[in-house]
């Protein structure tokens, strides 16, 4: 079946893609704990498998709630933050707490904090069941989640006139400006300028793959299918008009996909390691020479600092 799709190919490789300096800090805050003593991880540190795996190897264990962590354990939140119904039960449980929660999601929470304060309802743009959300809606008692226009039109809240949007940080930029924009004539009185929660990271890598989408015969994205901003890049290129794959790793890519796919746009999600990109071109030069061509719509610099982490123990 390879064989049937061998041949040239170019490869246009999206950048930014891949980490982004929220998962960086996930990923590094675990490996530091880990140097102090056990650590359990309250769900997955960041949405990729690999990752946690790696992670998994190297001594950390994840678990799905905290009833699964001993008394007296050092806990790590994920990147996506938690309720504050979980910070209260660790609290009370008497575990140390690291917190990894993205400093962008944690912008948001305290977004919502503040509407709530004030008596605004918070009207949370994002998809359900996603932990992101569960975390945000957590912070502002009463709040109610949207993902699509026609939530906007069943929605009721007790005041029109008092009422702040919010997103979850992982979003497709054009989707959610329809979303909006209904939320907005609906409700004129509304705060909150949700599209600004969607983080750079998010619309860098959206941004990015729009121009190699346009131009290639077949896109693939490397990350896990639970990936929020993986996810949404897949959706994107297919809106573009092309045919697009989301791949854990190379060993994910069926050859059927390759099959007349002479240009490959290639990209990651903001929690997909880059080695796995740099696989996944190595596979392609398998099947023929490959041209690699990198489209870079920005340069990233954001790095953030890590929180205060256990001491190490004597
Ligand atoms: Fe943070 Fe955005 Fe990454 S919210 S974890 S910088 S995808």
């Amino acid at each position: 079946a390879w064989l049937a799709v061998a041949g040239p190919r170019t490869v246009l490789l999206a950048a930014p893609r891949s980490f982004c300096a929220g998962v960086e800090r996930a990923i590094e805050i675990v490996e530091r704990s880990l140097a102090h003593g056990p650590v359990f991880v309250r769900k997955q540190i960041v949405h990729n498998t690999h990752v946690v795996e790696d992670l998994g190897g190297r001594g950390a264990t994840f678990v799905d709630e905290l009833d699964e962590v001993p008394d007296g354990a050092t806990v790590v939140f994920s990147a996506h933050g938690v309720s504050p119904a979980v910070r209260a039960e660790a609290d009370s449980r008497g575990l140390t707490v690291v917190d990894a929660t993205c400093p962008l999601v944690a912008r948001v929470h305290a977004s919502a904090r503040r509407a709530a304060a004030r008596g605004d309802t918070v009207v949370l743009i994002g998809h359900p069941g996603h932990e992101e959300v569960e975390g945000t809606l957590g912070e502002a008692p009463g709040s109610v989640l949207v993902s699509t226009v026609d939530d906007v039109d069943r929605l009721s809240v007790p005041d029109p006139a008092t009422v702040t949007f919010l997103a979850q940080t992982t979003l497709a930029v054009d989707e959610t400006a329809d979303v909006v924009a209904r939320l907005r004539s609906r409700f004129p009185d509304a705060r909150g300028a949700a599209e600004e929660d969607i983080c750079y990271a998010t619309t860098n890598r959206q941004d990015a793959l729009r121009s190699v989408a346009s131009d290639a015969d077949l896109v693939l994205v490397v990350g896990s299918a639970n990936s929020s901003n993986s996810r949404r890049l897949a959706e994107q290129a297919v809106r573009q008009g092309t045919r697009a794959e989301l791949v854990d790793d190379v060993s994910h890519v069926r050859p059927e996909w390759l099959a007349g796919a002479r240009t490959i746009g290639l990209t990651a999600g903001a929690s997909a390691p880059p080695g796995l990109v740099d696989e996944l071109v190595r596979a392609l030069g398998g099947l023929g020479p490959v041209t690699v061509t990198e489209r870079r719509t920005v340069a990233e610099t954001v790095r953030f600092t890590l929180p205060p982490l256990p001491e190490a123990s004597p």
